[in-house]
């Protein structure tokens, strides 16, 4: 199978567990991405079941609302039972690294209301050290080289990410992107939260404090649901 095919497996693997698992009626939170979209398309088919879904990027809400499914501003919700979202990478304990669309941010929001996280994921996803795929954080411009230092001091390279025109990469919050690259993350919890305490940091694309409970990975023998103990 290739990659997309895997996607899109993964994409109704977890359009069928809302479907078992989520009440009538709930708002679904959604995430950001080309797995994520699988999702997207694969839920539109059961959309009647769902009052909604909260977004977590300007590409998602667009997405959703090509299907005719209902867009929440997450404050008009009081909970999800459930956020479905791809990563970039996802090791043994579910702490995942996100934002390699660049919706980290609002993936984290929408994600800490969650009851319950599942990531969907292709095999290749699955890593046994974090840190392969370039660790992105978001930053408010003014604090990028300060920033950027600290990341040299404690191993990384960061880079700025570049739109196609070249210019800086600008988040749907206004905000700009560091990859960081070279680091091999043996503690995510604990590197979250050192770099979350950094000046001009709006968030780290590392999502371990609030990782996944569930993903659904796509292999060549079909979908392999793994659980994660409670973070
Ligand atoms: C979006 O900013 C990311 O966090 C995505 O969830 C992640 O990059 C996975 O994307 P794909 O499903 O496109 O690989």
């Amino acid at each position: 199978m290739t990659q997309d095919e895997l996607k899109q497996l993964v994409g109704q693997a977890a359009a069928d567990y809302v479907n078992a698992n989520v009440p009538e009626g709930a708002v679904i939170g959604v995430g950001t991405g080309s797995t994520a979209n699988c999702f997207i398309d694969a839920l539109a088919a059961t959309k009647h079941r769902y009052r909604g879904a909260v977004s977590s990027s300007v590409a998602t809400t667009a997405r959703l609302q090509q299907h005719g499914i209902k867009v929440f501003d997450l404050n008009e919700i009081e909970s999800l039972p459930v956020y479905v979202d791809g990563a970039d990478e996802i090791d043994h304990r579910g702490a995942m690294i996100k934002g390699g669309g660049g919706a980290l941010t609002r993936e984290k929001i929408v994600a800490s209301v969650a009851d319950v996280f599942v990531c969907i994921a292709d095999a290749s996803k699955r890593v046994d050290v974090l840190g392969q795929f370039p660790l992105p954080i978001e930053v408010v411009p003014m604090a990028r080289t300060a920033i950027g230092r600290r990341v040299a001091a404690i191993g990384g390279v960061p880079v700025l990410r570049v739109a196609k025109d070249g210019t800086p990469f600008i988040t749907d919050n206004g905000k700009e992107i560091l990859d960081v690259k070279g680091l091999a993350i043996s503690d995510p919890c604990g590197l979250e939260a050192v770099i979350n305490a950094w000046p001009g940091v709006v968030t780290v694309g590392l999502f371990a404090q609030r990782g996944a409970d569930l993903c659904l990975l796509g292999t060549e023998t079909g979908v392999q649901t793994i659980t994660y103990a409670k973070h």
